[in-house]
């Protein structure tokens, strides 16, 4: 496995892969490894000749400075990790490699993200989009790879990459979750074992949610999940919305769409925790 710091040095060592017909990979990460993200790299090496994974925090999708500070780094736990799953080559730049000076792109992703995570956190899909297509960029992989529980994320980097006109294939590879149902995330870490315990009840409401949807209308399963999560006393909820699954806008009907996700962002102290559900697709 190699790690490399430049993007000049990740193009050469791409563009001679390229050379000899190999096909290429492309996951991109945060870093904070967990189950999750080697997950993506295994099916990435599964469908590719060359796994590419790249680790970096991206700054300019942080709206909270402290959020970008406090975001766990590290870089020699990740490295071993991916050596184990047979990652090829680890793209580990500075920042100011990726941004030698500001991106001032502006990304319109139409409605998809006027609402949720795009309403919650300002700029921060702008944020995606600017480092994941650089990373298309530098890489040009044949296919990425991203997980569902960031499942708005997802919507936005396909509607992006329609747009750009980017001849790549973009899988969504479906949550992780520990034991306990909890979905696996690079936050977890930041939970004491307490909060562990109570975060549970997040995917519980999800799951017999679920079950809710044949005898109950959707607004009344919304405020279910809304009521059962915030009756444990860790958490609150900051949104559940139920989702047409490709556009993201709210669904009034379990009728009204072929494909609907719930998506739910929680408190739970301080950290901020989401999941989601596919109801119907
Ligand atoms: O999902 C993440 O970890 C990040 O948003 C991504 C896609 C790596 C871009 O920084």
């Amino acid at each position: 496995m190699e790690i490399v710091r430049k993007i000049a040095d990740l193009q050469d060592i791409i563009a001679e892969a390229k050379n000899n017909g190999k096909r290429i990979g492309l996951v991109p990460t945060m870093g904070a490894l967990h189950e999750g993200h080697l997950t993506l790299v295994r099916r990435c090496k599964e469908d590719n000749d060359i796994c590419v994974v790249s680790v970096f925090v991206n700054p300019t999708q942080f709206n909270n400075p402290v959020d970008l500070d406090k975001y766990p780094r590290t870089p020699e736990k990740d490295s071993a990790l991916l050596e184990s799953v047979g990652c090829d080559i680890v793209f580990m730049p500075e920042a100011e490699e990726v941004y030698p000076e500001p991106d001032t792109r502006i990304f319109d992703l139409g409605e998809i993200d006027k609402v949720m995570e795009g309403k919650m956190r300002p700029g921060h899909f702008n944020g995606v989009c600017q480092v994941v297509s650089k990373l298309f960029d530098y890489v040009k992989p044949h296919v990425s790879y991203f997980g569902e529980k960031d499942f708005q994320q997802v919507a936005v980097i396909r509607k992006m990459t329609k747009d750009l006109g980017l001849d790549l294939d973009i899988v969504q590879v479906p949550i992780v979750r520990e034991e306990s149902g909890l979905a696996m995330s690079s936050r977890n870490m930041r939970l004491s074992e307490k909060e562990k315990a109570d975060a549970v009840a997040i995917s519980k409401a999800l799951f017999e949610s679920k079950e809710k949807m044949n005898i109950m209308p959707l607004s009344e399963v919304r405020q279910w999940v809304i009521d059962t999560v915030n009756s444990v006393d860790a958490l609150e909820v900051e949104y559940f919305d139920i989702v047409d699954g490709d556009t993201m806008q709210d669904v009034e009907n379990w009728n009204d769409s072929q494909y609907i996700v719930g998506c739910i962002t929680v408190y739970c102290g301080e950290v901020r925790l989401i999941d989601n559900i596919i109801y119907k697709n």
